[in-house]
């Protein structure tokens, strides 16, 4: 049902790493979870290819500017969750994928040059929001942060968005080398055990605690409308 949607127009801010791990721990929950890969360099549909890709994980790749909201329209009536992956530009196909999005999720790094395309962003759902005539909920996400240390330009960056009103999520997603090695291995970051990475409990206990804060979200945002 909902459609959660990773938007920035910042390249590398981290759409497709909070996406895959959200829709990783969805399934690890035994939800079943579509993936629209809207990403032309289909890194959503590598990584499902590989070995480990939880059972209740569909991937679509053939999305295109034409079908993309036919493909939401059906996979939201199909699956309980549909997590849509987009590129990291400005596109027709990044607008209709924030049209009929349930939560747009904005990662955002910690420097302020991130959190100005952030705004961007913000500025785009906003203006699909008046055009579709409904507010398009969105948060920022604060990604590849540091377990250890808040720094002065994280601290920065966090003042600019609440004086900006802009939600941010309660979880922020930890630097952590178990996110990147999802991509090299396949599967979650409970299967990569068995290849020799340790500190996993705490990439794990992050992972979940995002999808939870999420969820949380979108319960909200459900509330809200009704
Ligand atoms: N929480 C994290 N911990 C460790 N590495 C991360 C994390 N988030 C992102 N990365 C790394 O940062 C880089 C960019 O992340 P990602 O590909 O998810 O960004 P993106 O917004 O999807 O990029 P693009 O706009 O190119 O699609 C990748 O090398 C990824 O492995
Ligand atoms: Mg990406």
């Amino acid at each position: 049902m909902p459609v959660i949607v990773f938007a920035s127009p910042k390249g590398g801010s981290g759409k497709t790493t909070s996406a895959t791990l959200l829709a990783g721990e969805l399934a690890a929950g035994g939800a079943r979870v579509t993936i629209i890969d809207a990403d032309p360099n289909r890194n959503i549909s590598e990584w499902a290819s590989r070995p480990g890709c939880p059972e209740g994980i569909e991937v679509l790749s053939e999305v295109r500017e034409e079908t993309i909201l036919d493909d939401i329209d059906r996979a939201a009536a199909e699956s309980p969750f549909v997590v849509i992956d987009l590129e990291g530009t400005a596109s027709l196909m990044v607008s209709y994928a924030i049209s009929l999005a349930d939560l747009v999720v904005i990662p955002v790094q910690g420097s302020h040059l991130d959190a100005r395309q952030a705004a961007r962003a913000i500025r785009l759902i906003e203006n699909q929001g008046r055009a579709t005539r409904r507010a398009i909920p969105y948060v920022v996400v604060l990604t590849r942060t540091s377990p250890a240390l808040t720094p002065r330009t994280l601290r920065h960056v966090q003042a600019e968005l609440e004086g900006a009103g802009v939600p941010v999520l309660d979880v922020q997603l930890i630097d952590r080398e178990a996110f990147r090695a999802v991509f090299s291995y396949g599967g979650t970051v409970a299967g990569l055990a068995k290849h020799g990475l340790g500190n996993l409990e705490s990439a794990r206990v992050n992972a979940r605690a995002f999808a939870a804060s999420i969820v949380e979200r979108l319960r909200q945002g459900r509330g809200a409308a009704a």
